[in-house]
């Protein structure tokens, strides 16, 4: 395995990507506890990301010395390798020749760094962000590529395999970046790559049957992808004693509550008691406008619901979520304040401690394409893998204004039609997360000569990669056009239709 150290890079995660993309696991840490993790875990690799900070600024992070000492390959990045130059003898310099976005790689001499990919003597994209740069190099290394702004924009000590880039190989700016993470971790430190998904499932399966024994475990089932994949694992690992809660809080969209349970217990024969609750959520929400009420009543009666049944099943030992690895790693703070709260997010989170229940977390060490290809090991059906994220409280967030039953009905007949014109355009798979929302202002409208005074439906798609950032989806004026004609013709209540063109800063994906 490789242990990636983090010193606050916004990119860390995807050095991690990378080298699972090479077959190899890899984990990360903070500086912080980087020491105690490389002891523990006794990774067959290092590799130290970028960061914000300054290697010349007193105090700064360091890689722990041990690291350098323990004869395993060492890759820096960015600060990764002024650090290491810091440490180990070289100097760096605060920036008067900073760098930032494309830049050319100019390779002086080969290496197993560049091995298949990269020539002496030929020219490279490659993306720099960085201020300061190193200025000398410790002695056994030797200068393999440089940059206009960074003369040791690549660097190596092949006989104690240290390599360090000014640049960064993990974002997709730099075309050939993963090829050469690969080659650190094939190449360099000999790691075979036989990391693949379906070893991953063997050894979750052991762990969890480790883990849990002949003790009672329940899951709560949303229908998403992730929460999904962990009840597969957990039920091929332990069968029936795992027993899945669907709480239908009659936000969801049109027959999935349906759908999901008969997916699971037709084709996979899994413990599953669907709780409709609707009445209840509903009755709850109804006329309340304020989002974030919306979003904690809808929290509180989940929790309710899902503790009444727990308790009808006599209790349960273990708590299955599908935790997935961002959540799970520690971010390294520097301004060490608590961020603000924009949203409530509802999701299991609020349960264990309430519940006092073990966690069972089977995806914790998985990216949310890891856990796609996990769902496809377990069979999971290609449509049902590829769905767009939904969120917890459901429609009751795409509704803006009073919730009323007859508004849901609306607001779900709408995004069935919508999803539906989408992937008959073949637009699903391009697009991150698609949606209707029902807006509670009523517009004149005529039809078949006769006045219409009906509300308004605002259509959403996004592009995105993880939802922290998210841009429009850029339709074509006739496919927009056409939906717009089938909504007002087929749902009932509905008489405009707009189009939401807002990007991800500054508006958010869901309108609540
Ligand atoms: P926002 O609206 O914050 O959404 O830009 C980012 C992503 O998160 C989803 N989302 C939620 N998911 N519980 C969830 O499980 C929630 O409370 C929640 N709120 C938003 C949203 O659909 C988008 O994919």
């Amino acid at each position: 395995n490789v242990l990636i150290i983090d010193f606050g890079s916004q990119v860390t995660q995807l050095i991690a990507r990378r080298v699972r993309e090479a077959g190899v696991y890899s984990e990360i840490v903070p500086f912080q506890s980087a020491e105690e993790a490389f002891r523990r875990l006794q990774p067959k690799a290092v590799i130290l990301s970028g960061g914000p900070a300054s290697t010349t600024e007193i105090g700064s992070p360091r890689a722990p010395q041990a690291i350098f000492e323990a004869g395993v390959p060492v890759l820096g990045i960015c600060y990764g390798e002024q650090t290491m130059c810091a440490q180990l003898g070289g100097s760096v310099e605060g920036g008067h020749h900073r760098e930032f976005g494309r830049a050319f790689l100019d390779i002086q001499d080969d290496s197993p760094l560049f091995e298949g990919l990269w020539a002496k003597g030929t020219r490279h994209q490659v993306w720099m962000s960085h201020g300061d740069r190193v200025t000398a190099i410790p002695s056994g290394f030797r200068v393999i590529g440089t940059s206009t702004g960074a003369p040791f924009a690549a660097i190596a000590d092949e006989a104690r395999r240290f390599y360090a880039v000014q640049f960064h190989p993990e974002v997709v700016h730099t075309p050939d970046g993963g090829r050469l993470l690969a080659n650190f971790v094939h190449k360099i430190a000999g790691l075979k790559g036989d990391w693949t998904m379906a070893a991953y499932r063997e050894q979750a399966v052991a762990e969890i049957r480790r883990q849990v024994g002949t003790d009672k475990v329940i899951c709560a089932l949303s229908g998403g992808v992730d929460s999904s994949v962990a009840a597969l694992l957990i039920h091929e690992a332990v069968g029936d004693q795992l027993t899945c809660i669907l709480v239908d809080h009659g936000l969801m969209r049109k027959d999935e509550a349906k759908n999901v349970v008969a997916m699971f217990r037709e084709h996979y024969n899994l413990p599953l008691i669907l709780v409709d609750a609707s009445d209840r959520f509903i009755s709850a929400l109804e006329g309340e406008v304020d989002p974030e009420k919306k979003r904690k009543t809808i929290g509180r009666l989940f929790i309710e619901v899902f503790e009444e049944e727990a308790k009808k099943l006599g209790g349960a030992d273990f708590l299955a979520q599908g935790t997935l690895y961002p959540d799970v790693i520690e971010s390294v703070s520097f301004t060490g304040g608590p961020s603000v709260t924009i949203k409530s997010h509802h999701n299991v989170g609020g349960l264990p401690e309430r519940m006092n229940m073990k966690l069972v977390e089977p995806l914790r060490e998985l990216f949310k394409d890891e856990v796609r290809e996990l769902g496809r090991e377990l069979g999971l059906p290609e449509h049902f893998i590829g769905r767009h994220p939904f969120p917890g409280p459901g429609l009751a967030i795409r509704c803006p204004g009073g919730i009323t039953r007859e508004k849901l009905d609306i607001l779900r007949e709408a995004d069935a039609i919508y999803l539906d014109e989408i992937r008959k355009a073949g637009l699903y798979d391009a697009i991150w997360q698609a949606f209707a929302v029902l807006l509670p202002v009523q517009t004149v409208g005529v039809m078949g000569d006769s006045r219409t005074y009906e509300f308004v439906c605002a259509l959403r798609a996004v592009t995105s990669v993880d939802g922290m950032t998210a841009d429009f989806f850029h339709y074509d004026m006739g496919f927009l056009g056409a939906t717009a004609t089938r909504l007002i013709n087929e749902v009932r209540g509905i008489n405009r239709v707009v189009y939401d063109v807002t990007s991800k800063p500054p508006g958010t994906i869901e309108w609540e």
